[in-house]
Formats: structure tokens, C-alpha cells, sequence
């Protein structure tokens, strides 16, 4: 849908924000741009609206040259997030939305009735359409930028930094609506950001700049950690690539051990008896998990069974969270549950490395991932990494 083809950008004062960059940006996906600070990530999101015009080269949306296009229409077809929200003081929340709808000359109803329809979806409470910009948490103000962006439903979002700004977590819950939103919409997502793990986190495909604007390695993200280009994208990967790696390898075929569960009530001496190996997971009535038990000690008192901690799904989440689970267990198995969290079995970390193992022996065995094989599925897929 937006296609960069070598376009470089040199500033009034010499220096080259972005130099000979080509990049194609599918539909339905998000396209991260991550890399240090001054490399030219908001140099090339500007290029693309027309905030800033490329010294050289071409970008193209739908195949139509941006030069050749109407600076308004193309800015509307596009909704802009930048950090802080860039909200608008004196405007309440719901007409802050209602902004884009009301210059393209929607009537004030209708146009504020879209607006509660995004506060719903971007997860705000109505009650707080009347606010002011100042009244809200950051995270809230972001949820206003974003629902602003999408008011009058553009086939594009550039996103400059946008969950930058808020703590940890929060940013964590808008990373999560945001993949939600776009699980509903399918946009074409431009999202700049330089931090990896969130490139991670959301990105179908990462494009990595370095200083100087030029690209370093543009893939899935699975690839780019499993395969950096260079020194320079591992080095930008941090040291724990390796762990970050498994948040893309499937749970599915985890081999699960089902011969130390049983429901509470079960007959424990003849458990016990017949060899039965301990710990033994012990589930409720309807199989859901209660706890670790010792056989050779556990007298059968729910009370005093070891906590299981967390479980993970099969299949949902990832071999990165299988392996924490066992890792945090006191017993070093994870506890494997269905989607109504029902045990299927238990893991320990032998197992869960043996899957490891197997799954990067076929990765290796495969030839080298193009585009196609490379691209994601459906972005919500990715709230489990
Ligand atoms: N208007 C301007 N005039 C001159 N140089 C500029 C201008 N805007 C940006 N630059 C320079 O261009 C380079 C790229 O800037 P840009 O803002 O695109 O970087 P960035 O990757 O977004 O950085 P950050 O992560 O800090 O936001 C920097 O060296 C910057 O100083
Ligand atoms: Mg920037």
C-alpha cells in the first residue's frame, strides 16, 4: 500500500535525516520503524503525510505518487499519533475525537456520536466525553489520540512514539487495544518506536535504521532475532535474544505429561502404591488446578498443597511463557491448561528446551523465509508474547 522507493532526505543545514531508504508497506499489518535517536524515524513518517517533502526519491500510496495528490486528502486518508497525545486544551475529550469528522463537514451530532463509538473502542469511559485533556491520565490521553486518529476511519495510521510517554504497564495495555483494534480494522499501521521490545511486541514487520537513515535490516521480527543483519541489529537487540526468540515458537506441540495429574479425592495410597511419581498436580472437580502435592508427605488436605503459581494455554501462548511458568515453578513444571483453564498435562523445562530444540531444527531445516512465510498472522495473535 505505501511504497518507499530511495528516498533520501537532506535538511536546509546539510545533514541527511534519511538516506536512500525503500521500503514497502503491506495493508492490514504494522510496519515498525525502530532505531536510535536521530536515525530519521519521524523524518520518514512526516515524508509519508507530506510534512516533510523528500529531497529525492518516490512514495507511492495505492501506487499513486504523494506529490500528485491533494495535501489534504492525503493527510485525512491518514490519522497521525504523535506523544503526549498533542490533544487540544480547550476542547473536551468527545470533541477532540469529533475533530477530523467536523472538518469534513460532518453535522456536530453526528460527528459527536462517532466520537462516543471510538471512546468505547479505544476503552474509555463515556463519562469522561465532557473532560478536558488535563483532567485525564497520560495513558487516557493516549487513548484520546488514538480514537482521534481514527474518527473519520483513515486506511492509515502513522504513529510517532505515541505509548512512549506512560509507565511500564500501561503502555503494555495500550500495546494490547492496540493490536486488538487493528485485529478489527486491519489498517495500514506506520508505528515508530525506539524501543525493540515494543517493535517486538507489535510489529508484523520491523524496519531497523541506523544513524544516518539508512536501513539496516527490514523483516519479521522473528527473523530479525533469530538472524540480525549485523553487528549493529544485534547489538540493538540486546543480550536476551535468544529467550525473546521463543515468544514466536507455538506451544502446540509441547509434549505433555499427563500421568501426574489427578482430580482431588483420588485414592492417594494407591496412587502412592502403584509407584506413582511425585509431585502430583492435584485438579478440582472440574479439572482445574489447585496445587503440587508430595505423596510421600501430603495427607490429602487441599490446604497445605504447594501453589502451581501460573499456568499457561496450549497453544495461545508462547514457548517463552511455557518456559517462565517452569522456571517460576516449584517443582520446575509448568502447568498446561485449555482455554476454560482445564489441566491438559504438566512440563518440566527439559521438555520444554527438548520442544525448543526441535522447533529450531526444523526452523534451520526450512529454507530461508521470504515474505510470505515470514509474515504474521492476525496481530492479536501476538497479546500471549
Ligand atoms: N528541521 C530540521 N532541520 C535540520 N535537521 C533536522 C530537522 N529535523 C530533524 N533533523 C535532523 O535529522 C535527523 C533525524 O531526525 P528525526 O527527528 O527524523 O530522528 P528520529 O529517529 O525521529 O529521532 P528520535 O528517536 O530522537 O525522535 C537528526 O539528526 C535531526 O537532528
Ligand atoms: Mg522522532
Amino acid at each position: 500500500m505505501i511504497a518507499i522507493e530511495d528516498v533520501s532526505k537532506r535538511y536546509a543545514d546539510g545533514t541527511v535525516a534519511v538516506d536512500r531508504l525503500s521500503l514497502q508497506i503491506p495493508n492490514h499489518s504494522i510496519t515498525v520503524l525502530v532505531g536510535p535517536s536521530g536515525c530519521g524515524k519521524t523524518t520518514t513518517l512526516r515524508m509519508i503525510n507530506r510534512m516533510v517533502e523528500p529531497s529525492s526519491g518516490t512514495i507511492r500510496v495505492n501506487g499513486e505518487d504523494i506529490l500528485r495528490q491533494p495535501v489534504n486528502a492525503l493527510r485525512r486518508s491518514m490519522g497521525y499519533v504523535i506523544q503526549n497525545a498533542g490533544l487540544f486544551q480547550h476542547r473536551t475529550i468527545l470533541d477532540n475525537i469529533a475533530t477530523v469528522p467536523r472538518l469534513l463537514g460532518w453535522s456536530k451530532q453526528r460527528a459527536r456520536a462517532r466520537a462516543a463509538e471510538l471512546m468505547e473502542r479505544v476503552g474509555l469511559d463515556p463519562g469522561m466525553a465532557r473532560r478536558y485533556p488535563y483532567q485525564l491520565s497520560g495513558g487516557q490521553q493516549q487513548r484520546v489520540g488514538v480514537a482521534r486518529a481514527l474518527a473519520a476511519d483513515p486506511p492509515i495510521l502513522l504513529m510517532d512514539e505515541p505509548f512512549s510517554a506512560v509507565d511500564p504497564v500501561v503502555r503494555r495495555g495500550l500495546q494490547e487495544e492496540l493490536l486488538r483494534i487493528q485485529g478489527e480494522l486491519g489498517k495500514a499501521i506506520v508505528f515508530v518506536t525506539h524501543d525493540m521490545d515494543e517493535a517486538i511486541t507489535i510489529g508484523d514487520r520491523i524496519a531497523v535504521l541506523r544513524t544516518g537513515g539508512r536501513l539496516a535490516q527490514f523483516a519479521a521480527p522473528d527473523e530479525i532475532l533469530s538472524s540480525p543483519a549485523d553487528a549493529f541489529v544485534e547489538e540493538f537487540l540486546g543480550a536476551d535474544r535468544g529467550i525473546r526468540g521463543l515468544s514466536f515458537l507455538s506451544t502446540r506441540d509441547l509434549a505433555l505429561d499427563r500421568s501426574r495429574v489427578f482430580p482431588v479425592g483420588s485414592d492417594w495410597k494407591e496412587i502412592a502404591g502403584r509407584g506413582g511419581q511425585s509431585p502430583v498436580l492435584v485438579t478440582d472437580a472440574d479439572g482445574k488446578p489447585l496445587g503440587w502435592a508430595d505423596l510421600s508427605v501430603w495427607a490429602g488436605d487441599v490446604q497445605a498443597l504447594e501453589p502451581y503459581g501460573q499456568g499457561f494455554e496450549v497453544g495461545r501462548d508462547s514457548l517463552r511463557v511455557a518456559l517462565d511458568r517452569a522456571v517460576l515453578s516449584p517443582t520446575g513444571q509448568a502447568v498446561a491448561v485449555d482455554g476454560a483453564g482445564r489441566v491438559l498435562g504438566v512440563a518440566g523445562q527439559e521438555t520444554v528446551a527438548a520442544t525448543i530444540r526441535a522447533a529450531r531444527q526444523r526452523r534451520a531445516a526450512d529454507t530461508v523465509p521470504g515474505p510470505a512465510d515470514s509474515a504474521q498472522g492476525p496481530s492479536q495473535a501476538k497479546a500471549a508474547r
